[in-house]
């Protein structure tokens, strides 16, 4: 599948619920309104459309959110996508909560590996940001998963100043002791957090330079995943340090990757609001071709960037826990 800008795209963020057990500041404002239950897609449904976008070549799978493992027996899930013929990989973006019961069913479900937010390792802190999670389970959350072999770990830190930024590098020092792979990310504007995204915004470049004051970060060979992240590492260190720069340095020219919402629209850009609608069509009952026509019609206006860094959100979107990030 190739793009009007000739990117390849072959990666799939499948968001099966907008529904969330935590609160993040920057992700989850008050006074959100829900994805109606009636227009959740169904696990059959899912899949249908991931057969239908398999055959496309979107191959490479990563279940989101709002936070993904509230959804009931997301194994179930992970086994019927692990079943269609293609499927090159599934992963998972998680707040970690509940990963201590998931790992394991998820991992003989087929499961490939976690990427955990984890924004701050203070417990205090960690339950502002999150309004009101526990720090201890996700960290057993994490070990789980490591014990279970879902690999390679990554973490997700969204910097924010006078919330975390104090503790850059203690996450930092964390990939000297765990094979841990620590993406600091830019926290991006949304509709419902843009006053708040100006005044705690930190970039990567900021993040970096107080990082290479610690002395001997290098360029660190890619890490298995399809995602932005640039990774680097301590001499020696058994886990590396990412970066996910989306407003000091653009990374859409290597876009390859497509969304589908929970209520079954197929977000072209996680900004923009181009969405092609294929719940109605599946749940009319149309066959699989009509459906991958409107898909390869709809591609077509796939945006080449967003224009985050000119101040805009151009977009409908309250918070990316709609669309999964
Ligand atoms: P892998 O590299 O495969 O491990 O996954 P990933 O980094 O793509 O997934 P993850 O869900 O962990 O996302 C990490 C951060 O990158 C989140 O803050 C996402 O919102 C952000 N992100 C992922 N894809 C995009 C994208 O297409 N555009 C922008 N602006 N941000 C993205
Ligand atoms: N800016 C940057 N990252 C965000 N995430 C959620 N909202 C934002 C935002 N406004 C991240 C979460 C999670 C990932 C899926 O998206 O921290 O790690
Ligand atoms: Fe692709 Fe849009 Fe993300 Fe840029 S913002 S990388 S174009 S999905």
């Amino acid at each position: 599948m190739r793009d009007p800008f000739g990117r390849d795209i072959d990666y799939l963020r499948i968001s099966v619920t907008d529904r969330c057990n935590l609160r993040c500041i920057y992700c989850i404002p008050e006074g959100m309104e829900w994805i109606e239950k009636a227009d959740i897609l169904s696990y059959e449904e899912i899949e249908r459309l991931v057969r239908i976008l398999g055959r496309l070549g979107l191959r490479r799978l990563r279940l989101t959110g709002g936070e993904p493992t509230v959804r009931r027996q997301l194994p179930r899930l992970v086994e019927m996508l692990a079943a269609i013929e293609g499927t090159e990989e599934i992963s998972l973006s998680t707040n970690g909560l509940k990963l201590t019961e998931l790992a394991a069913p998820l991992r003989r479900a087929g499961l490939s590996r976690v990427n955990v937010s984890l924004d701050s390792l203070d417990e205090g802190c960690f339950r502002e940001i999150t309004r009101g999670g526990d720090l201890r389970k996700v960290l057993a959350g994490i070990e789980a998963a490591e014990k279970e072999g879902l690999l390679p770990i990554k973490i997700n830190v969204v910097v924010m100043r006078g919330k975390n930024d104090g503790e850059i590098t203690d996450f930092a020092l964390l990939t000297q002791q765990r094979p841990w792979n620590v993406r600091f990310i830019e926290m991006m504007p949304l509709e419902g957090n843009v006053g708040e995204q100006e005044a705690r915004y930190v970039s990567t470049d900021e993040v970096r330079r107080s990082l290479e004051a610690l002395g001997g970060l290098e360029p660190a060979e890619a890490v298995r995943g399809n995602g932005p992240a640039t990774y680097f590492r301590y001499p020696g260190a058994p886990g590396t340090v990412g970066f996910i720069s989306p407003l000091n340095h653009n990374f859409c020219d290597r876009c390859n990757r497509l969304r589908l919402t929970a209520n079954g629209r197929l977000r072209l850009c996680l900004f923009g609001d181009n969405e092609i609608d294929l719940a109605t069509p599946l749940r009319a009952g149309r066959g699989e071709e009509e459906i991958a026509e409107k898909v390869l019609g709809g591609l077509m206006a796939k945006p080449q960037r967003h224009y985050l860094e000119l101040g805009s959100t151009a977009s409908r979107l309250i918070a990316l826990s709609q669309v999964g990030g």
